[in-house]
């Protein structure tokens, strides 16, 4: 069986694309990035894209007259490089209902908290005020609401005393790292398998692969 053809979405730094650029680089890895697409023109991870020989294609949002006009280009390019499963990795735009009714069950997302706690913007001062023990980041198949989604596989990282959010945005990245690539995987392997908001691994059995448990 081919690789999974999978395209994505960034707007930044492009971290969590390194990770998968790094991931699909190993032999036997079972997903391949087919195109990176950037709604920023001079975003970092373009750059890391184009190290790693990735075809890549700037959409400028600032373009396109609204939303559904930017989300059918989108479209346009992620079906001409014949994705098959698209991944948001910092992607800072919103998405229209068409957009995520088009690509469902075919389109992840990470996010910087264990969701459902934590949506949106701001997760690690949010945690930190929330007084919160454990936190982490989540990977999610992507529904019409924010940061929703049946979920794939979680992190957890411990939030230590003096902690600033920059610390804790640090050591949560670290684990976005690990995830990211691990869940990827677990699709492309065709183990993964939504029922309702959940989502079961290997036909429901055990899973423990699928939490990152938290240094001690
Ligand atoms: C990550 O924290 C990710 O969870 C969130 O946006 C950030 C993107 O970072 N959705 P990077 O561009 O992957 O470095």
């Amino acid at each position: 069986m081919g690789r999974l053809k999978v395209g994505v979405l960034i707007s930044g730094r492009g971290s969590n694309l390194q990770a998968l650029i790094d991931a699909a680089a190993e032999p036997g890895y079972p997903a391949e990035i087919v195109t990176v697409i950037c709604n920023q023109p001079d975003a970092q991870g373009l750059a890391r894209a184009e190290s790693a020989g990735l075809p890549t294609e700037t959409i400028d949002h600032r373009a396109f007259d609204g939303r559904r006009a930017f989300d059918v280009a989108l479209t346009a390019a992620l079906e001409a490089a014949g994705v098959e499963l698209v991944c948001l990795a910092g992607f800072m735009r919103l998405l229209t209902d068409g957009f995520v009714a088009h690509w469902h069950d075919r389109m992840i997302n990470i996010h910087p908290s264990l969701l459902p706690l934590f949506p949106g913007l701001d997760t690690h001062a949010r945690a930190l005020a929330a007084g919160v023990k454990l936190h982490g980041c989540t990977v999610h198949y992507v529904r019409p609401e924010m940061d929703s989604g049946p979920i794939i596989g979680q992190a957890a990282v411990p939030v230590l005393t003096d902690d600033t959010p920059d610390d804790l945005a640090a050591r949560v990245l670290e684990a976005e790292h690990r995830l990211y690539p691990l869940c990827l995987r677990l699709i492309a392997e065709g183990r993964t398998a939504i029922q309702g908001n959940s989502v079961t691994i290997d036909g429901g059995g055990p899973a423990p692969a699928m939490i990152v448990n938290p240094t001690p």
